[in-house]
Formats: structure tokens, C-alpha cells, sequence
């Protein structure tokens, strides 16, 4: 199946790291131009030149979301390289560990900046550029910890249930303008964010028997999402929100 992404200029939140890098290398190996975005500038630097030494065209740009000029320069730079942007990926955002007597507001505050606000910004700034060419995709990371799955992180789970709202809201903005806007809702996934306490022993297997599919999720198993929402064959979806989860999660 093609996805016809070749050619197509995906910004990619989060690139440094995890889920985010593994979009931007599957998209990368699907022909698509990838702009990878992070605060993490050394890691993201050397996922992008990994990416240009097997020979695909990409870009890291050291951003931090949370801060509108920062985001306003990604799309500046991304516009002055490769003069259009197709899709926006939205996956970056801090983990969490605190519970719902322990978040300080400065926890509260860090969960909702790098994960909400990035995604407004990150929306706001490109929905002027998307509806001049009358053409988009964007999709943005969820969370099944937004439908009560977790009894902590309160500040995560607001934050996911934030931007799942805000991005169906959008959603129904940016349709008539052949913008499909969606968010993807991992279960636990096997990434750095998580690897901590997964990695201690006897940790994983215990996780695994409460799965109903009997595994932790893998990067690729979410990016496969990603990249189908970015292709045409997903023109019809608008506003959705798609649960990759192996059952932790059945709504
Ligand atoms: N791993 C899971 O089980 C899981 C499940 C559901 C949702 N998520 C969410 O998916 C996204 C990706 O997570 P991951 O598991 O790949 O973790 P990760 O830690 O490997 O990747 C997250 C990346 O986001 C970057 N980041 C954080 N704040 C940022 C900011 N303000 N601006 C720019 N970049 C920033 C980090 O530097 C990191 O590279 C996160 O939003 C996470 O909350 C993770």
C-alpha cells in the first residue's frame, strides 16, 4: 500500500527521542522529508544525521515548545528549507511521576506547558500556512491515561484529556479546509520516558500478564499510526482519537 508520502515535509515534535524519533525514521523511510524537533539538541542532532547518512532528507531544529517564538522559528526554518510544511507530528512532552496530594504547581505547570501548550502553539502556528494550500495533516500524541485509567500524575492525565478536546475542537475548524486533525493514544509504550522502571527486573513480565495482549507497546507500533493518519488513506478521518493500547484501554 502506498501511503504517498514521498516528497511530503513532516514537522516532528519530540524527534530527539522515542516515539518521536521513530516517526521521524519511518517517515523518513516512506520518502517523506522529516524536521525533527526537540530541547534535546545533541540527541536530535545526531537521530537527524543517522537519518542523512542512509541517505534521507532530514533536519533537527532545537525547539522547546512551550515557547511560542521557539515554535514560530521551527516552522520559519522548516519554510525557508523546503518551502511547504504537510504534516505536523505533535509528540513531545515531559513524563511524570507525582500524585494527586504531591503536584506542586510547578509541576502542574510543567505538565500542562510541554504537553498542551506545545500542541496549541505548535496547531496555532501552522493552521494559517495548512489552510493557504488548502492541504494538511496533523497529529498529535493523547494518552489512554486521559479516560481514567490511572489514579496518579493528575497533571499528565489534564493534559492529555486537554489536548484530545482541543484537537477535536480544531478538528472540526480545519476540515473544510482539507486539514484532518487526530490524535493517537498510546497504552504503555517501551521508550526512554519508560524504560526506568520497566528495566527493573521482573518488572516487565509482571506489566505484560495485565496487558490482555500480553506486551508492552513498541514506538513503531504507535508510528505505524502516525503514519497512517498521514496518508491519504486516512481523508476521511477527522477528529478521532485512536487508542493503541493491546486492550489496557477498551472504551
Ligand atoms: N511511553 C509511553 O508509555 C507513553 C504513552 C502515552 C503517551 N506518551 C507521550 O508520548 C510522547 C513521547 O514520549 P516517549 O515515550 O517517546 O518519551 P521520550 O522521553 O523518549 O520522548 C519525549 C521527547 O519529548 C521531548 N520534550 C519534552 N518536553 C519538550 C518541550 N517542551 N519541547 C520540545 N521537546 C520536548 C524530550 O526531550 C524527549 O526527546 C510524550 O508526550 C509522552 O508523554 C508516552
Amino acid at each position: 500500500m502506498d501511503l504517498g508520502l514521498t516528497g511530503k515535509v513532516a514537522v516532528i515534535t519530540g524527534g530527539a527521542s522515542g516515539m518521536g524519533a521513530c516517526v521521524g525514521r519511518m517517515f523518513a523511510e516512506e520518502g517523506a522529508r522529516v524536521v525533527l524537533a526537540d530541547i534535546q539538541a545533541e540527541k536530535g542532532a545526531t537521530v537527524a544525521s543517522d537519518l542523512q547518512a542512509r541517505g534521507y532528507a532530514a533536519h533537527f531544529v532545537e525547539t522547546n515548545v512551550s515557547v511560542r517564538e521557539q515554535v514560530d522559528g521551527l516552522f520559519n526554518k522548516t519554510l525557508a528549507e523546503y518551502g511547504q510544511i504537510d504534516i505536523l507530528c505533535n509528540i513531545a512532552g515531559p513524563g511524570a511521576h507525582t500524585g494527586q496530594l504531591d503536584t506542586t504547581e510547578e509541576e502542574y505547570d510543567r505538565q500542562l506547558d510541554g504537553h498542551l501548550r506545545g500542541v496549541f502553539h505548535c496547531i496555532q502556528g501552522i493552521l494559517p500556512h495548512m489552510m493557504e494550500r488548502k492541504s494538511g495533516k496533523i497529529i498529535s500524541m493523547g494518552s489512554f491515561t486521559a479516560y481514567g485509567v490511572l489514579a496518579n500524575i493528575p497533571a499528565y492525565c489534564a493534559a492529555f484529556g486537554g489536548i484530545i478536546a482541543y484537537s477535536k475542537s480544531v478538528a472540526r475548524f480545519a476540515a473544510p479546509h482539507n486539514i484532518n486533525v487526530n490524535t493517537v493514544s498510546p497504552g504503555n509504550i517501551y521508550t526512554p520516558m519508560t524504560a526506568n522502571w520497566l528495566d527493573q527486573p521482573g518488572q516487565l513480565e509482571a506489566f505484560e500478564a495485565q496487558i490482555p495482549i500480553r506486551r508492552v507497546g513498541t514506538p513503531e507500533d504507535v508510528a505505524a499510526i502516525y503514519l497512517f493518519l498521514a496518508s491519504e488513506w486516512a481523508r476521511h478521518l477527522v477528529g478521532v482519537d485512536i487508542n493503541v493500547s493491546g486492550g489496557q484501554l477498551i472504551a
